[in-house]
């Protein structure tokens, strides 16, 4: 049986999530490929960033010399730009009736945030429930990754790590855990996949899993 939404507005809210390097921004342009070719509204958007002041926070707290930047003063930025995400285009899509597929959501913050830089899963959870007045994904498909395979996903990539991704091992295993924790707690709106799964099996599998809950 499909789940109830998780809010009362017509359209469908999907996040990926994962650790760095697990694919979801390409699990996320073929899921969004395969809405559109059967002319499904979409809105596709990302965490952080979304919104110009977003996109501004995005970079504070990413790029590196920024000067420092204490635990907690993270969590807030990251829950800031999300809540100008949430009110300027996540509510106003779903109000449409679109299918929301966003990279990322307060999940990475209680995985980054709570696990990663030990403030409390429970503790960043709350601030973020707030800063979104509530509003969860209807479905989070989470792509599991090993964070050595992740690193060596994103070596391969040839781009330089952001503030997140030089972290070490450690932190990544911490965020992993974290993830798992939090689809384990609520089944039936997490889709749990292996990274290294074959491209487009998973991209079938999480197509189905969206198709199952638009019908
Ligand atoms: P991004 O370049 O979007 O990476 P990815 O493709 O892995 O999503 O960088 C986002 C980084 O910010 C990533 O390392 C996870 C981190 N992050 C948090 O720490 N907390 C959050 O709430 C969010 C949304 C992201």
């Amino acid at each position: 049986m499909t789940p109830e939404k998780a809010h009362g507005l017509p359209g469908l809210f999907v996040a990926f999530e994962g650790g760095d390097g697990a694919g979801k921004s390409t699990q996320a342009s073929l899921l969004c490929e395969a809405l559109r070719a059967a002319n499904i509204p979409l809105v596709r958007t990302r965490e952080p960033g979304g919104t110009p002041v977003g996109e501004k926070l995005r970079s504070l707290v990413l790029e590196h010399g920024q000067g420092e930047i204490d635990a907690r003063t993270e969590a807030l930025l990251f829950a800031a730009s999300r809540a100008a995400h949430v009110a300027q285009v996540i509510l106003p899509a779903l109000a449409r009736g679109d299918v929301v597929v966003c990279d990322r959501y307060v999940d990475s913050s209680v995985a980054y945030q709570g696990a990663g830089r030990e403030l409390g899963a429970q503790t960043v959870l709350d601030v973020n429930l707030w800063a979104v007045n509530g509003l969860r994904p209807d479905l989070t498909v989470l792509l599991d990754v090993e964070p050595a395979e992740g690193r060596s996903r994103r070596t391969a990539q040839d781009t330089p790590e952001d503030r997140m991704e030089s972290e070490p091992d450690p932190f990544h295993e911490r965020i992993r855990a974290q993830f798992l924790d939090l689809a384990g707690g609520s089944p039936d709106h997490y889709l749990v996949l292996p990274a290294d799964g074959a491209e487009d099996q998973l991209g079938r599998m999480i197509l189905d899993a969206v198709t199952g809950r638009l019908a």
